[in-house]
C-alpha cells in the first residue's frame, strides 16, 4: 500500500520538489540568530528562513540542535512550526527530523541517558541493548523526532580512534549481535508505531580504522579484510531491517566512501539488499571537492556522490547541493532515474514512520518520559557494564564503615560518566544539564555518608592540583578511590597524539601510593588509555567506561558490594602504546621464545572478574564431525562456586587449526549471559553451523574449509572436524 502512495506522489513531483527531498539542513539554518550569527535565547525558528527552506527549496529533512538541549515543550514548538510550514507547501510532504540520540535522548532536558555503546557491549547482554534502544525510541518520539542517527556499527579496533566509545568494541560478533538488538529496540516490529524511531547504521563502511588513528584520516583496508571484519555488523543490521544508513566521511584506499559506487551501490544495495535511505555525513559531498580533492568543483562533487548512490545530503547550511543537482539533471549528468530512486526511498520511510498522518506526536502519549522506570533500566545497564579488572586480596567490595579518600580528575564531573553526545556535541555542558545526577564522588557520599568521604581533586585531566593535600588526606583514610581517565569529546576534537594518560594522572597515583593505603583505581574513559604504571600501584582496578547518568551510583553499588560486577572487556586493554593488537590476532603476533615483544595486553578482551567465582566443566560437542547438513550442539556446565549471586557472560571461541588464509588465533562465535545463585549450576548450549566457521578467502568469498577446529569456553577446550566433500580451494596463490 505504501508503494502505491509513493508512486502516486512521485509521479506528480517537479524536479525541484524531488531534489528538495534529498536535501537536509541543520536547525541552525532555520533558527533566529543575531548579527554575528549567534543563536539568541530563547531559541526560536525564523519564519523567513523556514519559509525559504521549505516553500522555496522544499527541504525533506532537518537535523540537530543549536548548541544546547531543549525541553519537550521547545521541541514541540520547533517540530510543529516546521511541520506546519511543510503542510503549506504544494504537496504537503512532512519533514523527517533526525537527531543523534546515541545513548538515550541526550538532547531533551530530563531525558534518560544510558551507558555509551562500548559500555553496553561490556554487559554482553543483548537484552540491555534492546531495552536501551526501546526507551531511547520512546523518549525521542516523545520529543516529536522520528529518526535516530544510531547505532554505530563500526568496529572499535583501534583505541587511538576518538569514537571508540561509540562502538560495541573490537569484536565483529559482538558488534553484529548488539547492533541488531539495538536496532530492534529502536524500530520494533512497526517503525510507524508512536513509540519507535527509524535507526541509522553508522558509518558505512570502514570508518573506525584510520591508519593514524585520527578521525576522518585515510584508511587502507583490503576488500577481503573489509568483508571479514567490518561488513558483518552492517549485513546483520540490514537483515534486522534498519531503515537508514549514514556514510563514512573518510577515504578507504584513496577512495572517499561518498564517491564509491562499489560500496554505496554494488555492496550496500545489490549485495546486502538495503532498501532504505543513505544519508551523507556532515558536509561530505562538499568535502569531495574541498578536502578530498577528487572533484574539481563542488558541482562535480554532487554529480559523483549522487551517481555513486547517495540519497540525501546533510548539506547542512546552504542550498548549493539543491542548485547543482537540478542543473546536473537538466544537463543529463545525473539521470532522472537516480533521482526517482532516492526520492522513492525517502518518501517510503516517511510513510513507514507514519509522518503523513501524524507529523507531530501527541504530548500526552508519553507519560513515561524521564521516569524512574527508565532511570532504573539505565542503572541496571551501568551495573552490568562496569568491569572489575583486578581485585588483589579481595580489596573490593569496600566496607561501608570505611573512611575513603575520593580523588582524581574524573571523580566529580558528569563529563567523565557521559562523554560526548550528551546535551551537546562535545558534552561540555554535562555538569549543567545533568545536575541532580550523581558524580562518582556524590554517589559514594550518598552510599556511605558524607562524613566518611574526603575529597581532594589531586589533579586536573593533565596537571597536578593540590596533590599534596590528597596524599595528606589519604593518611587518615582506609582506602583511596582514585578516579583517572578522560573528559568528554567526540570526532576530530577527541584526537590524541599519545595513548598514555597524561603524566599528571600517573604522578598523582605515585604520590598516593607512597602513603601505603590501598588504591582502588577507577578508569572513567571512553577508550583504553595506557595506565600500566598506575595499574601496578593499585590493589583493585575498575573500568567504568562511559556509564551514563546513573554511572556514579552504579559504581558506588559495585565498590561497596550492593552490585556484583559482571562486565567483561569488549576491547583489548593494551599494556603499551605501541602494542595495539586485537584478541583475534594472527599466530605470528603471539611472539615466540626469543621475542619478548609478543602479544601481552594489560587485560585481554573478555576479561572481567566477579565477587563470586564460576567454574566451567563437562564441555560436550554433540558429535565429532560437523557437515553442511547438520549443525553441532556445544554445551558446557557453569557453576557458581563462590559465596554470592552473580552474573556470568559465557563466551564461546572457535579457532581454525589450518586454513588457506592465516586463521585468527580464535574468534568469538557465541555468548550467553546467565545469573547463578551460590552453588547453582546451569548447562549452557550453543548451536554451531558450518557457516559459523566461515572466513573470507583471497577471492573475497565466504568459505568454510574442511579440517580441525578448536572450541574454547572458559578453561574448557575440545576439537572437532568439519568435512565437506564438495569443497574446492579457490585460492589462486596470488597476492
Ligand atoms: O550523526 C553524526 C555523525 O555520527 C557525525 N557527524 C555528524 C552527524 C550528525 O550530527
Amino acid at each position: 500500500a505504501i508503494d502505491a502512495k509513493v508512486n502516486k506522489l512521485l509521479a506528480g513531483m517537479t524536479l525541484e520538489e524531488k531534489v528538495g527531498q534529498m536535501t537536509q539542513v541543520t536547525l541552525d539554518a532555520v533558527i533566529t540568530t543575531d548579527d554575528k550569527k549567534v543563536t539568541t535565547e530563547p531559541h526560536t525558528i525564523s519564519d523567513a528562513k523556514l519559509r525559504e527552506a521549505i516553500l522555496k527549496y522544499h527541504v525533506g529533512s532537518i537535523l540537530n540542535t543549536s548548541g544546547r538541549p531543549y525541553s519537550r515543550e521547545e521541541w514541540h514548538t520547533f517540530i510543529s512550526t516546521i511541520q506546519n510550514m511543510a503542510a503549506k507547501d504544494r504537496l504537503k510532504i512532512p519533514v523527517i527530523y533526525g537527531i543523534d540520540a546515541i545513548h538515550g535522548m541526550n538532547y531533551t532536558i530530563g531525558g534518560t541517558l544510558f551507558p555509551q555503546e562500548i559500555a553496553l557491549a561490556a554487559t554482553f547482554n543483548p537484552d540491555l541493548a534492546y531495552k536501551t534502544g526501546e526507551i531511547t525510541a520512546y523518549e525521542t518520539r516523545a520529543s516529536y523526532i522520528p529518526w535516530n542517527f544510531s547505532p554505530v556499527l563500526d568496529l572499535g579496533k583501534s583505541p587511538l580512534w576518538p569514537r571508540i566509545y561509540e562502538t560495541f568494541g573490537e569484536d565483529p560478533f559482538v558488534a553484529k549481535t548488539m547492533g541488531a538488538a539495538m536496532i530492534n529496540g529502536y524500530q520494533g516490529t512497526n517503525v510507524g508505531d508512536r513509540y519507535r524511531v527509524a535507526a541509522c547504521m553508522k558509518h558505512y563502511l570502514g570508518y573506525s580504522y584510520p591508519l593514524s588513528g585520527k578521525d576522518r584520516t585515510p584508511a587502507w583496508i583490503p576488500d577481503r579484510y573489509m568483508r571479514e571484519y567490518f561488513l558483518p555488523s552492517f549485513r546483520d543490521a540490514v537483515k534486522a531491517g534498519a531503515r537508514t544508513v549514514m556514510i563514512n566521511s573518510a577515504e578507504i584506499n584513496g577512495v572517499p566512501v561518498h564517491s564509491s559506487k562499489y560500496l554505496l551501490t554494488d555492496v550496500l544495495r545489490k549485495e546486502l539488499g538495503f532498501t532504505g535511505i543513505a544519508v551523507t555525513d556532515w558536509q561530505d559531498i562538499k568535502y569531495l571537492h574541498d578536502r578530498h580533492h577528487i572533484a574539481a568543483t563542488q558541482k562535480e562533487a554532487v554529480q559523483i556522490a549522487v551517481n555513486a548512490g547517495i540519497d540525501m545530503s546533510m548539506v547542512p547550511y546552504d542550498y548549493t547541493f539543491y542548485t547543482y543537482l537540478i542543473q546536473l539533471v537538466k544537463e543529463g549528468a545525473v539521470p532522472m532515474s537516480r533521482i526517482n530512486e532516492s526520492v522513492k526511498r525517502i518518501l517510503t520511510v516517511k510513510y513507514e514512520l507514519d509522518l503523513f498522518e501524524h507529523p507531530v506526536g501527541n504530548t500526552a502519549d508519553y507519560p513515561k518520559f524521564g521516569s524512574d522506570e527508565f532511570k532504573q533500566a539505565s542503572l541496571q545497564a551501568a551495573r552490568e557494564a562496569i568491569t572489575l579488572l583486578k581485585n588483589n586480596n579481595q580489596t573490593l567490595p569496600l566496607k561501608k564503615g570505611m573512611k575513603v579518600l575520593v580523588t582524581g580528575p574524573t571523580a566529580n564531573t558528569m563529563r567523565s560518566l557521559n562523554g560526548g553526545w550528551s546535551y551537546t556535541w562535545q558534552g561540555e555542558k554535562n555538569d549543567e544539564y545533568a545536575a541532580g545526577k550523581n558524580t562518582i564522588l556524590e554517589a559514594i557520599q550518598r552510599k556511605i555518608g558524607k562524613d566518611n568521604v574526603v575529597y581532594e581533586a589531586g589533579s586536573t585531566y593533565d596537571a597536578l592540583q593540590n596533590a599534596d593535600d590528597a596524599a595528606k588526606a589519604a593518611k587518615n583514610c582506609d582506602a583511596i578511590v582514585l578516579c583517572l581517565g578522560e573528559l568528554s569529546y567526540t570526532e576530530n576534537p577527541g584526537n590524541i597524539d599519545d595513548l598514555n594518560l597524561p603524566q599528571a594522572q600517573l604522578q598523582l597515583a605515585q604520590d598516593l601510593a607512597k602513603t601505603g593505603k590501598p588504591i582502588i583505581l577507577v578508569l572513567a574513559e571512553g577508550r583504553p588509555r595506557i595506565v600500566t604504571d598506575a595499574d601496578k600501584l593499585s590493589s583493585a582496578t575498575v573500568m567504568t567506561y562511559l556509564s551514563g547518568n546513573e554511572g556514579g551510583d552504579a559504581l558506588a553499588d559495585v565498590l561497596f558490594g550492593d552490585a556484583n560486577p559482571s562486565g567483561k572487556l569488549p576491547i583489548t586493554y593494551p599494556r603499551y602504546a605501541n602494542a595495539l593488537v586485537n584478541y583475534y590476532r594472527k599466530a605470528t603476533e603471539n611472539g615466540n621464545s626469543d621475542d619478548t615483544h609478543g602479544y601481552n595486553p594489560l587485560y585481554e578482551f573478555g576479561h572481567g572478574l566477579s565477587y563470586t567465582t564460576f567454574s566451567y566443566g563437562g564441555l560436550k560437542i554433540s558429535k565429532p564431525t560437523l557437515t553442511d547438513a547438520q549443525a553441532l550442539t556445544i554445551s558446557v556446565n557453569v557453576k557458581n562456586t563462590g559465596g554470592g549471586e552473580g552474573k556470568e557472560a559465557v563466551l564461546l571461541y572457535i579457532s581454525d587449526s589450518y586454513a588457506s588464509i592465516t586463521p585468527d588465533t580464535k574468534r568469538l562465535r557465541g555468548f550467553s549471559k546467565i545469573n547463578l545463585k551460590p552453588g547453582e549450576s546451569r548447562l549452557v548450549s550453543f548451536t554451531i553451523k558450518a557457516s559459523d566457521l566461515a572466513f573470507v578467502n583471497d577471492q573475497s568469498k565466504l568459505v568454510t574449509e574442511p579440517g580441525e577446529f578448536k572450541i574454547q569456553i572458559g578453561d574448557q577446550v575440545k576439537t572437532f572436524n568439519y568435512t565437506n566433500a564438495a569443497f574446492k580451494n579457490t585460492s589462486t596463490g596470488k597476492l
